[in-house]
């Protein structure tokens, strides 16, 4: 019997397939768009690239003031066996294995800086990177440049909306799970993430709000309102974190000590205390898991019929092609095929 695990493991596999080769999907929604995915959102520098990193466990993304993030950065996250050794890979450069993080950090900004130069300058031009690991939770989760306000020197004046408009396209999608990251030394109610988030998602079933930084809220206020679901309604419960500072950063506070200090910091302080249980970065990476469990069985039905639609596609495509398969792209079509065959296999014994 398949676990929902391996899956969830499978479904990331196709996805990944997918993108490789471009989509599958024919007319209609794709299999890309019709697997869940989670995009995390909020203005510059409210702490997505930390919350992203937090919930994978690594420390891999640039992170900073200003700018940081200005591609997308499509992140597979493939659950390996215990013992098995951890490495990352990126789709514009298959061939290498990375088993430091560090130079995935790099990478990133280098691959960053290739297509838009060492500008302030954004592209709506993916970045995807897998990570294999025993560490991590299969799934997939996308960073994004932040919401601004107002361009910076160098930048054009439309970037305030390329970036919106780039943002949308990702959460208007109805499978996109969205971490809407709003810091708590701000106004929730002027919060970019949820203003973005209540136009897709008005009910709020697909938004998760996350308040980062409430380690730096003036003396005397909290963010009880927020947490406790008063302030602004979701679907989901708000879940706080506290990410490293930029103090932290630069003296290379690692991910262990980081996520130390952060259940520290729920446990003994006065005002959370009562929902430590129910904050943090660890929390949040089980929610999530939980919840794309949730939404995967729901869509158990309409997954298996588009995969079914692929098959016919792919097979369709192969004829063309004419088997057997020598090149390139017939052998991947073959794989996602294959993949496809195992994966509506598993998900009709699953519901036996
Ligand atoms: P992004 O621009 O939204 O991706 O934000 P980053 O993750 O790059 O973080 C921006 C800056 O805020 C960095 O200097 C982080 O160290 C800092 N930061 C993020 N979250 C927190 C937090 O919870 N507490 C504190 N003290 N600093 C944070
Ligand atoms: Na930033
Ligand atoms: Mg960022």
């Amino acid at each position: 019997m398949a676990t929902m695990e391996s899956l969830i493991g499978l479904v990331n596999r196709i996805q990944r397939a997918c993108t490789v080769l471009g989509d599958y999907g024919g007319e209609g929604m794709s299999l890309w768009e019709a697997l869940p995915s989670v995009a995390v959102v909020g203005g510059q520098s409210s702490g997505k690239s930390s919350v992203l990193e937090s919930v994978v466990g690594r420390d891999f993304l640039p992170r900073g003031s200003g700018i940081v993030t200005r591609r997308p950065l499509v992140l597979q996250l493939h659950k390996l066996d215990k013992g098995q050794s951890e490495y990352a890979e990126f789709l514009h450069a298959t061939k290498k294995r990375f088993t430091d993080f560090a130079s995935v950090r790099r990478e990133i900004q280098e691959e960053t800086d290739r297509i838009t130069g060492k500008s302030k300058q954004i592209s709506n031009i993916p970045i995807h990177l897998s990570i294999y690991s025993p560490n991590v939770v299969n799934l997939t989760l996308i960073d994004l440049p932040g919401l601004t306000k107002v361009a910076v020197e160098g930048q054009p004046e439309s970037i305030v909306e390329d970036i919106e408009n780039m943002v949308r396209s990702y959460v208007e999608k109805p499978n996109c799970i969205i971490l809407a990251i709003s810091p708590a030394n701000q106004d929730i109610a002027t919060s970019d993430a949820i203003k973005l988030a209540r136009e897709v998602d008005p009910a709020g079933e697909r938004t998760f709000g996350v308040v980062t930084k409430l380690d730096l809220m003036d003396k005397g206020t909290n963010a009880l309102d927020v947490l406790e679901g008063r302030s602004y309604r979701l679907q989901h419960p708000w879940v706080g974190i506290v990410n490293r500072s930029q103090a932290d950063i630069n003296k290379n506070v690692d991910m262990i000590a980081a996520r130390r200090k952060e259940r520290e910091y729920f446990e003994t302080s006065p005002e959370y205390g009562h929902l430590s249980h129910k904050m943090g970065s660890e929390y949040l990476a089980k929610l999530l898991s939980k919840h794309l469990e949730t939404v995967i069985r729901q869509r158990i039905p309409s997954i298996i019929a588009l995969i079914n639609k692929t098959i016919d596609e792919l097979n369709a495509e192969l004829d063309r092609i004419g088997r057997p398969i020598a090149v390139d792209s017939g052998a991947q079509l073959y794989t996602i095929l294959e993949m496809c065959r195992a994966f509506d296999r598993v998900f009709k014994e699953h519901l036996d």
